[in-house]
């Protein structure tokens, strides 16, 4: 199956929803969806940034069709906001979830329940927002929820008994561990949406390894300093832009022919053209997914049943 990322089929009379679309993956995922024709609602916690992401697609793209949605992923109230507003709505044909923090504290902090940090924002805001948004998902014929994994699940463990790391905290393990938790969540979640005979599908994509440095400037969306250009720029044989990034999610979210269940990444494995590729033993397990998805449930205090008439 071919791709060209510069091409996209029309995507006009969709909607789109991507959290974390101020800036990086989520920003240049947004503008793609929105030049080809998507409706794409920008998810933002900062109101600001959230305007100068808006103002920056519609000056880049002509006629788009894009407007922002506070939503804080960390903050269990704001993710039920959120998904309250997208309920009103008449169809949801891909929700994005990309909101991440890449770059983890040093030191372990909590969000407002007491979860991790990154464990909230990277997997138990998004599982949330899934679980409040799957009706609506359900009503849009052939809806997809697209998740960013990352090439850190490769590097490493994923203790089920302590994904909080209340002990063993540090910010390498709890970023690949979130990462590994997405990819688990994603793929769980498109095993128990075919068990259920439903016509949603969940796909998951990771975006290489996508600098900063590398990116486009943009007022009020990128812009690195000069050293930060400069140091990012050593790094060019194996590194791409954050424009290039979201190429695998892109496809994951309109490719035609793309299915359930599938894993999305750059041809290069760290950059390049999106094309379907291997995820980890660990984050394909059906046992490692039923487990996982106890656990958020707990976490995130919301009940997640696929296949249930509400
Ligand atoms: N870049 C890579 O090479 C790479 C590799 C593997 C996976 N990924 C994944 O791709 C996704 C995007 O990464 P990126 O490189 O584009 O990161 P980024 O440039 O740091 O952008 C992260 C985005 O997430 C938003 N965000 C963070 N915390 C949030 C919260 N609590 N609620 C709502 N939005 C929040 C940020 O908003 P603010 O501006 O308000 O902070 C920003 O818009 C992440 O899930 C990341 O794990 C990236």
């Amino acid at each position: 199956m071919s791709w060209d990322p510069h091409a996209l089929p029309h995507a006009v009379g969709t909607t789109v929803m991507v959290t974390g679309a101020n800036a990086g993956i989520g920003f240049f995922a947004s503008e793609q969806l929105a030049r080809a024709g998507a409706h794409v609602i920008l998810g933002c916690r900062n109101p600001e940034r959230a305007e100068a992401a808006v103002s920056a697609i519609r000056r880049r793209v002509p006629g788009a069709s894009v407007e922002a949605t506070p939503i804080d992923v960390s903050d269990r109230g704001s993710v039920a906001a959120a998904a309250a507003s997208l309920l009103e709505r008449d169809r949801l044909d891909v929700l994005m979830l990309n909101a991440g923090i890449v770059h983890p504290p040093a030191e372990r902090a909590t969000d407002a329940d007491g979860n991790e940090l990154v464990l909230s924002t990277n997997v138990i805001g998004h599982f949330q927002l899934a679980a409040l948004t799957l009706p609506l998902l359900e009503r849009s014929n052939g809806a997809r929820v697209v998740s960013l994994g990352s090439l850190a699940t490769l590097l490493s463990r994923f203790p089920l008994d302590d994904l909080q790391l209340e002990s063993s905290y540090n910010s390498w393990t709890a970023y690949a561990q979130s990462k590994i938790a997405v990819q688990a969540f994603g793929f769980e979640l498109d095993r128990r949406l075919r068990a259920s005979g439903s016509a949603v599908a969940s796909l998951v994509a990771h975006p290489g390894y996508s600098t900063s440095g590398r990116t486009p400037g943009i007022r009020g969306v990128n812009q690195p300093s000069r050293a930060k250009r400069f140091a990012d720029n050593l790094q060019a044989a194996w590194t791409q832009g954050k424009d290039h990034g979201a190429w695998s999610a892109v496809r994951a979210a309109i490719d035609p022919d793309a299915v359930g269940g599938q894993y999305y990444g750059p041809r290069f494995v760290t950059k390049g053209e999106p094309v379907v590729t291997h995820a980890t033993p660990t984050t394909r397990s059906p046992r490692v997914g039923e487990r996982l998805w106890t656990l958020l449930e707990e976490y995130s205090g919301q009940a997640f049943r696929v296949g249930e008439r509400r």
